[in-house]
């Protein structure tokens, strides 16, 4: 699959996330950082700014739900007219009902796993899902170091969904740079989230052009 870069507005300037949006163009999807000071320990915003957001740009929005009972929530996403919805297996309580519900809205189905929770009791659930993450960072703050300890389950992950025919797309979230994209990629990744990465650098844009060409060698 063609490398795709998510650059994550949890790194950009909250008051003018539309001008953040346009400083993209090249990004294949907007990642939007949903947190509610529960699951993670930060806050950021919830449907309204996301419906806001869907008018401001064409650039698909890619929702990553950190946030406790994901079940509730992710449809209202999926419908709103998002590209993809995310939930974490650690906080969903009906995990094949919440991903069935956001690919009947018409959104893509992600599935999201923290550092320290195995892939392999989820292996059933792969057949339900569009994406799987693979949080490279503990969720709940941009400019965190990349967890190398998630290599191997990124090994792990890629063998487990080529063997079912590699529809499934693997996303890593976290610490992702111009240094560490390449083992990401060499591990098997193939959609890179990047927040501080793009948005602290004087030019977003060539950050992801920087960062796809470094993915794809
Ligand atoms: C962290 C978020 C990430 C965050 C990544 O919990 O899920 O999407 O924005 O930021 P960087 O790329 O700076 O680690
Ligand atoms: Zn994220």
């Amino acid at each position: 699959m063609a490398v795709q870069i998510s650059p994550s507005i949890l790194s950009a300037d909250f008051a003018r996330l539309a001008e953040a949006a346009a400083m993209v163009p090249n990004a294949d999807w907007l990642h939007v950082d949903v947190m509610d000071n529960h699951f993670v320990p930060n806050l950021t915003f919830g449907l309204p700014v996301v419906e806001s957001l869907l008018k401001a740009t064409s650039t698909p929005l890619d929702c990553h739900l950190m946030i406790d009972d994901p079940d509730r929530w992710a449809p209202a996403y999926a419908e709103a007219g998002v590209g993809s919805v995310t939930i974490h297996v650690e906080a969903a309580r009906a995990p094949v009902r919440t991903l069935r519900q956001i690919r009947a809205a018409g959104a893509r189905a992600g599935l999201a796993l923290n550092p320290a929770t195995a892939v392999e009791p989820y292996e059933d659930l792969l057949g339900e899902i569009d994406m799987l993450l693979l949080m490279t960072v503990e969720p709940g703050f941009g400019g965190q170091r990349f967890l190398d300890i998630v290599l191997p389950k990124i090994r792990r992950a890629r063998a487990l969904l080529d063997g079912r025919g590699g529809q499934v797309w693997l996303q890593v979230d976290g610490g992702v740079s111009d240094e560490t994209i390449e083992r990401c990629a060499a591990a098997g990744a193939d959609v890179f989230v990047a927040g501080s990465a793009v948005y602290d650098a004087e030019d977003p844009a060539r950050a992801i052009d920087r960062l796809r060409a470094t993915a794809e060698k």
